[in-house]
């Protein structure tokens, strides 16, 4: 099949873009469908860490060619700083990295709005990455909004006028107490869609349909998590876009038929990072070891991740609402020394025991049901073959594939590109 999908099943974070820089030599294509900078994806090879937030993560790779797609929001200014964090590899970006005319920009104001908007819920508040991602695609949605297509157009100044304008209001609506120097900030912003203009624009369903007529593989990335998905997620602790499998479907302008494999990526536990329920979350030392130990500090804003249990009733919700073909697991590595592993397998809801995700889960409706495994000792970080793993990993990842019903195909036991187990 012409378009595989990968995709975060919990609440983003689950290492994809390690994944995809390991599967990119399979694929002539790597295509972002949706989010923006407010993913931050790591890469880990050859000693050097690299963090990606808008362009896709088989840059690296000489040969596929990098898509961000419509779907995508684009803040020229970080999407600058990501480039200048590129130079020193010397690609050729005119031809590797073709950015979609339909791409949604994030304005300053954008950002703005965002941080006002945090300001005035509260205890309430999302807890966004203030990237000015909610902002962008409500204008999207709202039919207002700037995309990549319209800087080649002779009036965009006058546009983003006229939307800035707009935006100035709303933040005085707010009324809320962020300080900001707008001169400042155009003066960089219009400074970044310079060199945003000096990139390959493409309508990028018509170049990503011609490859799949010229039999191309691609690979779509997700950003985020299913849990955070707009419809999906946890509502209203989500992001703005469809994280899942569908969301590549309209952020590429791919038709469902078009659709092979599901690559579903999880965590061996559960971490999430800004407010919202997480019904599996710890607040012991337990949970204190696999932030230590995983090192769960967020990619794009350094915010310490929440952690918690592996939670199986989430995860098989995510699988049938992505339509998962094939499991990935990460950082199972940083559960050794565990003597033993609890997962969810059902949640207490309002006195019930249930066997669903429900609508509300949050606190006060939701206490996990756990089973408890066994745990292994071993340092997998070293290990490279699935004969080498310990029987308990293995019962482990046998739990988990009985429970949701879609097999393990991959287990990383580190953050390197090479520490990569096919299964
Ligand atoms: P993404 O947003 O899904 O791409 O994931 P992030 O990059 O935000 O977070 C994943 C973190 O876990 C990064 O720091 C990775 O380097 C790291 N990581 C990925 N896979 C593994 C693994 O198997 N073991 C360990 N210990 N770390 C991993
Ligand atoms: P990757 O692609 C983890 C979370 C934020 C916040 C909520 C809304 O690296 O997995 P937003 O800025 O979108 O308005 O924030 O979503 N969030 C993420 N959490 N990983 C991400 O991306 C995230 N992108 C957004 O922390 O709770
Ligand atoms: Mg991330």
């Amino acid at each position: 099949m012409a378009v595989n999908l990968l995709l975060g099943l919990q609440w983003g974070d689950e290492g994809k873009g390690k994944i995809v820089d390991v599967l990119t030599s399979n694929y002539d294509i790597i295509a972002r469908f949706q989010g923006g900078p407010n993913a931050g994806h790591t890469l880990i090879f050859d000693g050097h860490k690299h963090v990606l937030h808008t362009i896709p993560s088989g840059i690296f790779h000489k040969t596929a060619v990098n898509v961000v797609g419509n779907g995508v929001v684009i803040d020229p200014v970080i999407f600058q700083k990501e480039l200048d964090n590129l130079a020193k590899f010397n690609l050729d970006i005119k031809s590797k990295l073709l950015i979609s005319r339909k791409a949604h920009l994030i304005l300053p104001t954008h950002r703005l709005l965002d941080a006002a908007s945090e300001a005035s819920k509260g205890k309430a508040k999302i807890g966004s990455t203030l990237k000015g991602i909610g902002p962008t695609y409500m204008d999207k949605t709202g039919r207002n909004g700037m995309r990549v297509g319209d800087l080649e157009l002779e009036d965009w100044k006058e546009r983003y006028q006229a939307l800035t304008d707009k935006h100035l209001k709303m933040i005085d609506f707010y009324e809320a107490d962020i300080e900001f120097n707008l001169k400042e900030l155009e003066t960089t912003f219009f400074a970044a869609i310079e060199k945003l203009k000096e990139l390959t624009f493409i309508d990028s369903e018509e170049y990503l349909n011609s490859a799949i007529k010229n039999g191309k593989s691609i690979l779509a990335e997700g950003a985020q998590g299913s849990l955070l998905d707009i419809d999906f997620g946890t509502y209203p602790f989500v992001t703005s876009s469809n994280t899942t499998a569908a969301g590549a479907c309209t952020g590429l302008g791919i038709a469902p038929n078009k659709i092979g494999d599901v690559f579903g990526i999880f965590k061996a536990y559960t971490t999430r990072v800004g407010s919202g329920p997480f019904p599996t979350e710890l607040f012991d030392e337990d949970g204190a070891t696999m932030s230590k130990v995983g090192m769960e500090f967020g990619a794009t804003t350094g915010r310490p991740r929440r952690c918690g249990w592996l939670d199986l009733i989430a995860l098989k919700y995510a699988v049938e609402v992505n339509g998962v073909t094939q499991l990935m697991m990460m950082k199972g590595d940083v559960l050794s020394g565990f003597k033993t592993l609890k997962v969810c397998t059902s949640y207490n809801y309002k006195g019930t025991e249930v066997h669903h995700f429900p609508y509300n889960v949050e606190e006060h409706n939701v206490t996990p049901i756990y089973t408890e495994l066994k745990g292994w000792k071993q340092d997998l970080t070293g290990m490279t073959t699935i004969e080498e793993l310990p029987k308990e990993l293995l019962d482990y990842i046998k739990f988990i594939e009985d429970f949701v019903e879609v097999p393990v195909s991959i287990v990383s036991v580190g953050p390197d590109r090479k520490q990569t187990i096919l299964k």
